[in-house]
């Protein structure tokens, strides 16, 4: 069984622990991907010397030459797209469509930050004085921690680290322990494309073992972690003086107005709720319908989910992929005892899969809860699995009120056919993201991604955005009138 290494310095390199994590398949546990390095934070340290070491030549290469590898790895993982994408269908479950899509969005994103290398605009305004010019430039931060979960594995990783190397930061790169070999395969690929020895380190393990270590090295300048909240918050508490770019959870409502086409709402339904299994931190975990419709809706909704096929994402006849780990199905299993005890109605699913394939992976059915509470716990708390509540309510004032009751703020969506209402709810809606007349799922990757509230701290990724969040500004003042000259004291105004 292969078994896979540290990338430190240019060089595949063991652990000083000596020890080793397996990845497992979780549509058939017996089946082991292969075994990582169970890292620490020795590690961690000779990672982040890599980084610092690499840096100066790094963010001196002229920025269109940084721009033309990380074209090159776009191609090479165009090259590689489909073997990439069974890979993660094997290490995470995604069906293989959806892994293809994912492949694709770390693509497109390459693409567009090789562009940026000849980008990275400033910009440049007026001076109250004379003979005096002012603009701003983009500066590199310096060594960039990115720490990415397991749902996209490849497309989150991807968005920050072609950010932060066209902005002309190296990089220590923690993957999710669930998706070690998708990670491998990333940084090989972006090796292979010629990143220079060091720019990009890779380091698995743990996240107290890595993650940790890694937040609180001081010779990183900015951690970037996409994850849950509660660890989004002790990464605030650990990482001391430096940036922090943080997108943590979503309970991302979906709104189907009366005036709605109810077809393409239940279409947009069952792919925000059940796409990815539900493991996504867009996915429309609450649907929140009017009561005019919601006889008619919930009987097609419940229709189409029932439908749905479960199983190994690599059959492709198959809709929903398994669950990542026997964690993560448990925790989505006691939600289901949550949401009976708190009184909501169960009306599909609900019951972890047994029997004949299923007893092989860890596999959830679409499971849909009726008279749901906006303060139950299974409308506030993210499940991250295929489990949506479903609310009635008597207006549009009352089913934005029950949309913004949450603590986080990604993605909201709405269903309706009138101009006036869908502005009303652009307007209304406490999210980073609003789809009319879509799901909750599917930003592209040129458009700027992160919630409000609790699901982040005001960073953005995506296009303009991701630069923004892996550079400094630096403000430059040129005075050339030859003399002293003040602000605020030698205008000719005052
Ligand atoms: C995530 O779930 O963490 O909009 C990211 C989407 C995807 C990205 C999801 N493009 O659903």
């Amino acid at each position: 069984m292969a078994e896979h290494y540290n990338f430190i310095g240019g060089e595949w390199v063991a652990s000083s622990s000596g020890r080793l994590f397996p990845s497992i398949n979780p549509a058939h546990k017996n089946h082991v991907l292969g075994y990582f390095q169970a890292s620490v934070e020795a590690d961690v340290k000779a990672a982040v010397d890599a980084a610092e070491e690499a840096f100066p030549r790094w963010s001196e290469t002229p920025p269109p030459v940084r721009g033309e590898i990380l074209f090159k790895i776009a191609l090479r993982l165009e090259e590689k797209k489909e073997s990439l994408a069974r890979t993660m269908t094997m290490e995470m479950g995604k069906v293989l469509t959806e892994a293809r899509g994912d492949v694709q969005e770390a693509i497109d994103t390459f693409k567009y930050m090789a562009g940026e290398g000849r980008r990275l605009f400033g910009h440049t305004t007026t001076s109250e004085l004379r003979d005096k010019f002012a603009m701003t430039v983009r500066r590199p931060i310096g060594v960039a921690a990115v720490i990415t979960p397991w749902n996209f594995p490849i497309a989150i990783p991807g968005w920050k680290m072609a950010a932060a190397l066209a902005a002309g930061d190296t990089v220590v790169f923690k993957p999710a322990s669930d998706t070690p070999l998708c990670a491998t395969e990333l940084v090989k690929t972006m090796a292979e494309a010629g990143l220079p020895p060091g720019v990009v380190n890779l380091v698995t393990g743990s996240g107290s073992e890595v993650g940790l270590p890694l937040v609180r090295n001081r010779k990183v300048r900015i951690v970037s972690f996409t994850g849950s909240r509660d660890t989004g918050e002790e990464i605030l508490r650990q990482a001391g003086v430096k940036k922090v770019g943080l997108e943590l959870g979503g309970k991302n409502p979906i709104i189907i107005m009366a005036d709605a086409n109810l077809q393409l709402a239940v279409d947009g339904c069952i792919w925000g709720g059940f796409g990815t299994s539900g493991q996504r931190c867009t996915a429309a975990s609450r649907i929140i319908v009017h009561r005019d419709i919601y006889q008619n809706f919930i009987r097609y909704f419940l229709e189409r989910a029932s439908r749905l096929r479960v199983g190994d994402g690599l059959d492709s006849t198959v809709d929903m992929g398994p669950i990542v780990n026997e964690n993560q199905l448990k925790k989505i299993h006691s939600y289901t005892e949550i949401g009976i005890s708190e009184g909501a109605k169960l009306s599909l699913g609900g019951n972890i899969l047994r029997g004949g394939h299923y007893d092989e992976g860890f596999y959830y059915p679409p499971t849909i809860f009726e008279n749901v509470k906006s303060d139950m716990r299974i409308a506030q708390d993210e499940i991250f699995g295929p489990v949506v509540s479903v609310i009635r309510v008597d207006s549009f004032d009352e089913a934005i009120e029950v949309a913004n009751d949450t603590r986080y703020g990604l993605s909201s969506s709405i269903y309706t056919n009138d101009i006036r209402t869908a502005f009303k709810a652009i307007e209304k809606l406490e999210a980073g993201i609003t789809y009319v007349n879509a799901p909750t799922i599917g930003a592209e990757s040129h458009l700027p991604f992160g919630g409000v509230k609790e699901t982040g701290n005001g960073v953005r990724e995506g296009g303009i955005h991701g630069i923004e969040e892996f550079t400094e500004v630096k403000t430059v003042y040129i005075d050339y009138s030859g003399r002293l000259q003040r602000a605020q004291i030698d205008t000719s105004y005052g």
